[in-house]
């Protein structure tokens, strides 16, 4: 896993459509100074995307400064929910420039009194505070640190947070420590013995998929069901798209109320309509005690926000859980407009229904080329899950092929994630039409073909 595409100009196929255009080598020679540039000055690990070399991005496109326009089948990191630089969005934005008010820290302002209402009243009862952050690892750690902190208040005991194999809840401590891939956190060395993981249910390897696994998990591992403070799960699993069973999830909210614990969902990725419904909990019925949201809740700029119960987020005294940049007054305007468009749009029926063109297209594929594995998705958020020929055992190699294939024919997807780097993500921005969807899955199709037979 960790690969780096090539700094090495090749002649690719010329490609003009009404969502793609590519009329150079690829990467672009003239680009590779600004390459070189990244390569020389960032760390190694920024250096693992296709090297597009993103000069300005609009709607489902992105340009370079070459005259090539890709199809984004990535919304950036399923970001742009709203499509890429939405003109409500960019407004909002020049307004607070010019205004100008470009920082507020923890002082009031009347935009950051207007995006917490707005995520409060979008928020399901009785989860009506909202607390503004800037990352979404962020938005990781202050959940776990407000699940300890209750638990403590009913004994000291009462610290173990439960999550998940295979989740990605972001790159900071904590939120490695409760993630479920072993290789991210070897450098932490002392683990903490109270974060457990249980295996997750939704995964299409597991064969299990019963309440019972992780009852007995835990079991087995020692937790007295009665010190755990927290349960905390991506509502779906970034790394695959794959989603737990609703009478898992159902059982999961049961046991966290038996047990006096927190249920989290971690709705970075799946927030803002992207599965079909404006949360991704949603399709569970089961509400979370706390849930967190980044990425799709402003369509660029970077905030983030943990939403909760009352008696929860009001734990901490005035002035002890706080952040200087919480409610930005520009990100503030932008996830506001963002929002708003999102429902006078009504993006998530949108991506619902464009979801199940993109489940025929994907099935087909599947059919089609015995080294897709599985396919899972709800709404705008697809995994291809790319395995050696005849078995299950992920094949990272021939998926970082693929991609790379799919953006020299100007189709935009990041690079593989999830269990052996092996999982082809499609997220493209909620506003994609079908007729993009059924172009951007001939690509897909094409470019799996070229691999498989090269
Ligand atoms: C489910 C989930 N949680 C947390 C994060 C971390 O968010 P950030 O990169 O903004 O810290 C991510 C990012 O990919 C994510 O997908």
């Amino acid at each position: 896993m960790g690969k780096a595409y090539a700094l090495e100009p090749a002649e690719v196929k010329p490609v003009q459509t009404k969502y793609r255009k590519i009329s150079t080598k690829f990467p672009v020679p003239e680009s590779l100074p600004i390459l070189e540039k990244l390569r020389q000055w960032e760390p190694r690990s920024m250096s693992g995307q296709p090297l597009v070399v993103w000069h300005k991005a609009k709607g489902v496109n992105v340009f370079d400064a070459y005259g090539n326009m890709w199809l984004d089948f990535s919304s950036g990191v399923l970001v742009t929910n709203a499509g890429h630089g939405n003109s409500k969005v960019c407004r909002a934005i020049k307004e607070m420039v010019s205004r100008p008010f470009l920082h507020n820290y923890c002082f009031p302002s009347e935009v950051r009194a207007q995006l917490v209402e707005k995520i409060a009243n979008i928020a399901p009862e009785p989860l009506k505070k909202v607390f503004l952050l800037t990352t979404g690892a962020e938005t990781v750690e202050c959940a776990i640190k407000l699940c300890r902190t209750a638990g403590k208040m009913i004994s000291p005991s009462k610290k173990v947070i439960v999550s998940f194999q295979h989740a990605f809840h972001g790159r900071t401590l904590g939120a490695q420590m409760v993630g479920g891939i072993p290789s991210l956190k070897e450098w932490i060395g002392n683990i903490d013995p109270d974060t457990i993981q249980v295996t997750f249910p939704g995964d299409p390897r597991t064969q299990d998929r019963s309440f019972d696994v992780f009852i007995n998990t835990l079991k087995e591992k020692g937790v007295n069901f009665d010190n755990i403070c927290g349960v905390i799960s991506e509502t779906y699993q970034g790394g695959s798209a794959a989603f737990m069973p609703v009478e898992y999830a159902r059982k999961l909210r049961e046991f966290c109320n038996q047990h006096r614990a927190f249920l989290v969902f971690d709705e970075i990725q799946a927030g803002f309509g992207r599965t079909g419904k404006l949360w991704g909990f949603q399709h569970y019925g089961v509400l979370p005690d706390i849930f967190t949201l980044g990425k799709g809740i402003s369509s660029g700029l970077p905030i983030s926000a943990v939403v909760g119960k009352p008696e929860i987020m009001d734990l901490y005294e005035p002035g002890t859980m706080t952040s200087t940049h919480t409610g930005n007054p520009v990100c503030s305007a932008s996830a506001i407009a963002n929002i708003d468009y999102i429902l006078e749009k009504n993006l998530p029926a949108h991506a619902e229904k464009m979801g199940r063109v993109f489940e025929k297209e994907l099935n087909r594929i599947k059919e089609k080329f015995s080294v897709v594995g599985f396919v899972c998705g709800k709404g705008l958020v697809w995994a291809l899950s790319i395995v050696k020929k005849g078995s299950i055992e992920p094949d990272g190699d021939l998926a970082f092929d693929i991609v790379k294939r799919c953006v020299e024919k100007g189709l935009l997807l990041f690079a593989p994630v999830g269990f052996g780097g092996a999982s082809i993500k499609i997220s493209p921005p909620l506003i994609i039409k079908k007729d993009a969807i059924i172009e951007g899955c001939l690509v897909v199709e094409e470019a799996i073909a070229e691999a498989c037979s090269s």
